[in-house]
C-alpha cells in the first residue's frame, strides 16, 4: 500500500512538474487560474491511480486483456455453457474502443449492463455483481481507462450456440434474472465489514464463481456463496460459507488474508481459476481491503452444522483400493507432501487440508490429473509446482491415490471411483 501511495504521489508530482514546465508564466508570481488547473490535474492524476487499483480489484484487467495482447484491448475468449464470448476493447479508441463514451455511459454499462444505444451486455461480464459498484468508483475506473493508449481492436463477434445467440434470448434473460441494484451499507455493521461486503459482493464479484447458478446461468438468490461446479473449466468453486469447504469462519483472519494476497497459506493454496483470481486480482489489494473482505467472509452465516442436519458420514474405501493408493502415494507423492501428508515449506500439507476433504472431490482429481502452480505473488515469488499425472496414471490409479489421501492421516472424506475420474479427465 505504501508503495502505491508513493507511486500516486510520484505521479501527482510529475504531473504537477510537467504542468509547471509547460505553463510557467513569465512573471515569478503564479496566476490564480494556472494554480487551479494544476489542482485539477493533480486530482485527475490521483483519480487515475485509484481507478487502476479498482480495475485490479475488479479483475477487469485479466478478462479484458488477451494473452499477449494490448492492455485492456479485449479479445480474450470466455468459455460458457452457452458458447464462447469474446471480451471487448475498453481502450479510448473512438472507433473500436469506448473513446466516445461519457462517464454516464460507463456507469450505465456496469450498473445496468447496457452499452450506449441500448445494446444489452452478456452477463459473462459480471455486471450482476458489478451493478453494485459505486458511481464514484466507476468514474475512477473510466478515468484510468481514458489514460491508456487507444488501440484499434475491433470486436470479432461472439460464438454462441443456437438460440443463445438470438438477441431476444438475452433480452428475456435480463427480464427474468437481472435487476440493477446499488450497494447499500448496513448501518448495524462496522465500516470494515461494509467495505468487505462492497468488495466481495460487488467489485470483486466473488459470487460469479462461488454461487450456484441455475440452468440459465443466473445466480440462485440467497445462495450467493454456497459453492458451485464450474462446468466449463471443470473445477469446483467451494462454498465460502461452509466451514468444511472454504468458509473463513473460525480461521485466523491473517491466514485467509495470506491466501488471497500470496496464494499460499498454512491451510491450503489457491488452485486453477482461484490462482488466477489471486494473481490478477487480490494479490494487488491493500492489506486493509483484504482484511475487510475477510472480516465480511468470516461473518457469512454458516451453511453447515448448527441447526442443520449433520453431513452424511463418509463411505469407507475398500481395503484393496486403499492399499493400492498407499503404494502409489509412496511412489509418486510422498517426496513432496511428506510421509504423513504433513507437507513442508512450499509443499502443501495434505493431512486435514479442506481442499482434499471437501465433499466434492473434483478439485483433488483435477490437480492430480493436471498438476499446477500456485500464483507467483510478491509474498511467494517463485512458487513450487505440482507435476501432472494424467499421462502416468490410469483412471483407476488416480481414483485409488485420491481415495487414499481423502482417508489417510485422519482425513474423512468419501472415496472416488474411476468413473468419476473419467468424468473430470
Ligand atoms: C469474467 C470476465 C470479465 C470480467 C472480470 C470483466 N469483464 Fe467486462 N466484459 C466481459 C465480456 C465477455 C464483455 C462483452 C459482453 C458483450 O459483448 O455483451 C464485457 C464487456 C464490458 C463492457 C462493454 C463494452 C462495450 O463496448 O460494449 C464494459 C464497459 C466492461 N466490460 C467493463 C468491465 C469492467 C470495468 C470490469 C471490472 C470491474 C469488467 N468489465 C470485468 C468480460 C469481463
Ligand atoms: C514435485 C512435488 C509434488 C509432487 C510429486 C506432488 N505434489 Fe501435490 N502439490 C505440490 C504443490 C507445489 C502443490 C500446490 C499447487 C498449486 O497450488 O497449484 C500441490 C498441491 C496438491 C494438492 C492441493 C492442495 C491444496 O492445498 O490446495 C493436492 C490434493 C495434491 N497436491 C496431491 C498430490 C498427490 C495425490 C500427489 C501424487 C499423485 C502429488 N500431489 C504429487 C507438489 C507436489
Ligand atoms: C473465476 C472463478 C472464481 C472467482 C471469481 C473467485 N473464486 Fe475463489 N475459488 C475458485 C475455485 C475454482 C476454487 C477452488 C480451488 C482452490 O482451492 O483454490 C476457489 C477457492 C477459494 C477459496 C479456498 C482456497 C483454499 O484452498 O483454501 C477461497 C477462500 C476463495 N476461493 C475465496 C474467493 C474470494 C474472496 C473471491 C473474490 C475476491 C473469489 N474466491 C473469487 C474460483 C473462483
Amino acid at each position: 500500500m505504501r508503495g502505491r501511495v508513493l507511486i500516486a504521489w510520484g505521479i501527482v508530482a510529475i504531473a504537477g512538474l510537467a504542468l509547471w514546465i509547460v505553463i510557467e508564466p513569465p512573471a515569478a508570481v503564479p496566476d490564480r487560474s494556472s494554480a487551479r488547473v494544476a489542482g485539477e490535474e493533480a486530482a485527475e492524476a490521483s483519480q487515475v491511480v485509484r481507478g487502476a487499483y479498482l480495475a485490479r480489484a475488479g479483475n477487469c484487467v485479466a478478462c479484458h486483456t488477451a494473452r499477449g495482447g494490448a492492455l485492456m484491448a479485449g479479445g480474450r475468449p470466455i468459455d460458457t455453457p452457452f458458447g464462447t464470448l469474446v471480451t471487448r476493447n475498453l481502450t479510448p479508441h473512438p472507433g473500436s474502443g469506448i473513446g466516445t463514451w461519457s462517464d454516464a455511459d460507463f456507469r450505465r454499462a456496469l450498473h445496468e449492463g447496457q452499452a450506449p444505444g441500448g445494446r444489452a451486455l452478456y452477463p459473462a461480464c459480471p455486471y450482476p455483481q458489478l451493478t453494485r459498484v459505486r458511481a464514484s468508483d466507476a468514474d475512477a475506473i473510466h478515468a484510468w481507462l481514458r489514460s491508456l493508449p487507444p488501440v484499434d481492436a475491433p470486436h470479432p463477434g461472439h460464438r454462441l450456440q443456437g438460440v443463445y445467440g438470438w438477441p431476444v434470448a438475452l433480452k428475456l434473460w435480463r427480464v427474468l434474472w437481472f435487476r440493477p441494484e446499488p450497494h447499500r451499507d448496513d448501518p448495524a455493521r462496522s465500516e470494515q465489514w461494509n467495505r468487505g461486503a462492497y468488495l466481495v459482493r460487488g467489485l470483486a464479484h466473488c459470487s460469479a464463481c462461488h454461487a450456484p447458478h441455475n440452468r440459465w446461468g443466473a445466480i440462485d438468490a440467497g445462495r450467493e456463496f454456497d459453492g458451485a461446479p464450474m462446468i466449463s473449466a471443470r473445477w469446483h468453486a467451494p462454498s465460502l460459507s461452509d466451514p468444511a469447504q472454504a468458509g473463513s469462519r473460525g480461521l485466523p483472519v491473517a491466514d485467509v488474508v495470506a491466501l488471497l494476497r500470496d496464494g499460499v497459506a498454512s491451510h491450503g493454496s489457491a488452485l486453477g481459476p482461484m490462482a488466477e483470481v489471486v494473481l490478477h486480482g487480490t494479490s494487488h489489494l491493500s492489506d486493509s481491503d483484504l482484511r475487510a473482505m475477510v472480516v465480511f467472509l468470516s461473518d457469512l452465516p454458516s451453511t453447515r452444522g448448527g441447526a442443520g442436519p449433520p453431513a452424511a458420514p463418509a463411505r469407507t474405501a475398500e481395503p484393496r483400493v486403499l492399499e493400492r493408493g498407499a503404494l502409489l502415494y509412496r511412489e509418486h507423492c510422498q517426496d513432496c507432501h511428506g510421509r504423513e501428508g504433513e507437507g513442508a515449506e512450499g509443499w502443501p500439507r495434505l493431512a486435514g487440508n479442506r481442499a482434499l476433504t471437501s465433499p466434492v472431490a473434483a478439485n483433488v482429481v483435477r490437480i492430480v490429473l493436471s498438476g499446477g502452480f500456485p500464483p507467483s505473488t510478491p509474498g511467494n515469488p517463485q512458487p513450487y509446482g505440482m507435476p501432472p499425472f494424467s499421462h502416468r496414471m490410469s483412471n483407476a490409479e488416480v481414483a485409488a491415490v485420491v481415495s487414499y489421501v481423502r482417508q489417510a492421516w485422519g482425513n474423512q472424506a468419501s472415496p472416488v471411483d474411476s468413473g468419476e475420474v473419467a468424468r473430470w479427465r
